[in-house]
């Protein structure tokens, strides 16, 4: 549906993480998208090699989805969550378990990562609560990405998404991030880094383990520009956290179903974590919807502990398991496993790889990082950081290709639909547009 855009019919929007009067000047406006191309508003062509925002593996506007969403709203809009249910969320409960490691059974639903992330400092907290102890410190790591809401600012790493918020939770603590800057354009997990997993061990010494609530990584930092777990690295962080009852948190908000080649990047890396967040592709972007899916022990520890009769967790949204969403997080999950996709993930991911790295030879790239259908094009930064990144962005779109930057990197993940051919486009037109700037 075309849409008549004049300079006033765009100003009330706020837009989110956007440069608004850049956009509003020269806006760039999605008309209408179908499997891996969207159209623009002049009725351009655009690939999408982000899957949107890591949410779309199979592909814009499944008809599938709209069949389950339109069935569904025909039935029923909404169910209060508190104290009354609807199938469909339970039914969907059921599904996201079968996907998530052994022994991790229990989701809770939510509308975002952000609040994903921030149901499971609470979940945390109730959780060492009900086992009477007093742990009051998160570990987080630089360069981390946990979403907007409070509790994720107060984790997050990246420092444009936190100096102008002063007031964030006390006590939280940062590890180094995992990029050291000596191997570039490495392919996979770096072999070098598993060691400063041991900051969480300094934590413990400096702290005390008994103090710690939880620690929460990526385990792909996603948003800051892919980067990949040194080999050992993960383990290392179960191995402190099981010896010091610290509980680890994997937000796997992007890396989960699929991205990875595997259900999640837990199965990747073959690192169990006590509990995961996860959204985006949940519901393959088309309904916004996240979850908390936590090991059975701390779902039991929870409720059984509280009072006969009493609400166990004091925790919610009003559209927590919304009848809409979960319908497509239902069909979303049927088709990821009617047509395979996360073995296609897998399966694409070395010609994906090899095409993207390709360009580390550019003389505009300083490092290229990729595992799974994820990789991060970091350019040599052009005075301040960010400034090629955002041209180079806008460039991309006009030259026909989509692209999520994260200051001067390009974040390419394509969805689980594409064919070699995407893959190539993909990667001839970032190279015609780093030619031309
Ligand atoms: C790892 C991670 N956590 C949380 C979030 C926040 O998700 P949302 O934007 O849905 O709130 C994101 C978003 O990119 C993310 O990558």
């Amino acid at each position: 549906m075309a849409y008549n855009i004049n300079r006033n019919s765009l100003e009330n929007h706020w837009m989110p993480f956007t440069d608004n009067r850049g956009f509003k000047a020269s806006p760039r406006l999605i008309a209408e998208a179908s499997g891996v191309l969207m159209k623009d508003h002049m009725g351009n062509s655009v690939i999408d090699g982000s899957s949107g925002l890591f949410c779309c593996p199979a592909g814009h506007c499944h008809p599938k989805i709209i069949e389950a969403v339109h069935e569904q709203m025909k039935i029923n809009t909404y169910t209060s969550p508190f104290g009354t249910g609807h199938g469909a969320s339970f039914e969907l409960a059921d599904k996201v378990s079968e996907l998530t490691p052994d022994g991790m059974n229990h989701v809770f639903f939510v509308n975002s990562g952000s609040e994903a992330v921030d149901t499971a400092l609470k979940i945390t907290m109730a959780y060492h609560s009900a086992m009477g102890e007093n742990r009051n410190r998160f570990v987080s790591r630089e360069r981390a990405y946990h979403g907007v809401n409070m509790g994720g600012v107060s984790l997050s790493g990246m420092v444009n998404n936190r100096r102008t918020f002063p007031v964030v939770m006390p006590g939280i603590v940062m590890m180094r991030h995992t990029w050291t800057g000596e191997n570039l354009n490495v392919q996979g997990q770096p072999l070098e880094g598993k060691e400063l997993a041991n900051d969480l061990d300094r934590f413990v010494q400096t702290y005390g383990g008994q103090t710690i609530a939880a620690c929460i990584v990526e385990p792909v930092a996603g948003s800051t520009g892919t980067l990949v777990p040194p080999v050992g690295y993960l383990e290392r962080l179960r191995e402190i956290c099981d010896q010091n009852g610290i509980l680890l948190i994997f937000d796997e908000v992007i890396t989960g179903f699929g991205r990875m080649g595997t259900n999640f990047a837990a199965d990747k890396f073959h690192v169990k974590p006590d509990i995961m967040t996860m959204a985006k592709a949940l519901t393959n972007g088309s309904m916004p919807m996240g979850a908390v899916c936590v090991k059975d022990e701390i779902y039991e520890v929870v409720t059984d502990r509280a009072n006969e009769g009493a609400i166990e967790f004091f925790h919610g949204y009003t559209y927590s398991g919304h009848p809409a969403a979960c319908a497509a997080g239902l069909a979303s999950l049927k088709i990821y496993a009617d047509e395979g996709l996360f073995e296609r993930a897998n399966n694409l991911s070395t010609y994906f790889l090899d095409a993207i790295f390709s360009l580390s030879s550019h003389p505009l790239v300083k490092d290229v990082r990729g595992i799974g259908l994820m990789a991060g094009v970091e350019m040599h930064a052009d005075g301040n950081v960010g400034k090629r990144g955002g041209k180079l962005q806008k460039d991309l779109f006009w030259n026909g290709l989509h692209i999520k930057f994260t200051g001067d990197t390009g974040i390419v993940a394509p969805m689980f639909i594409s064919e070699n051919s995407h893959i190539d486009q993909i990667v001839e037109k970032l190279r015609k547009t780093l030619d031309a700037n």
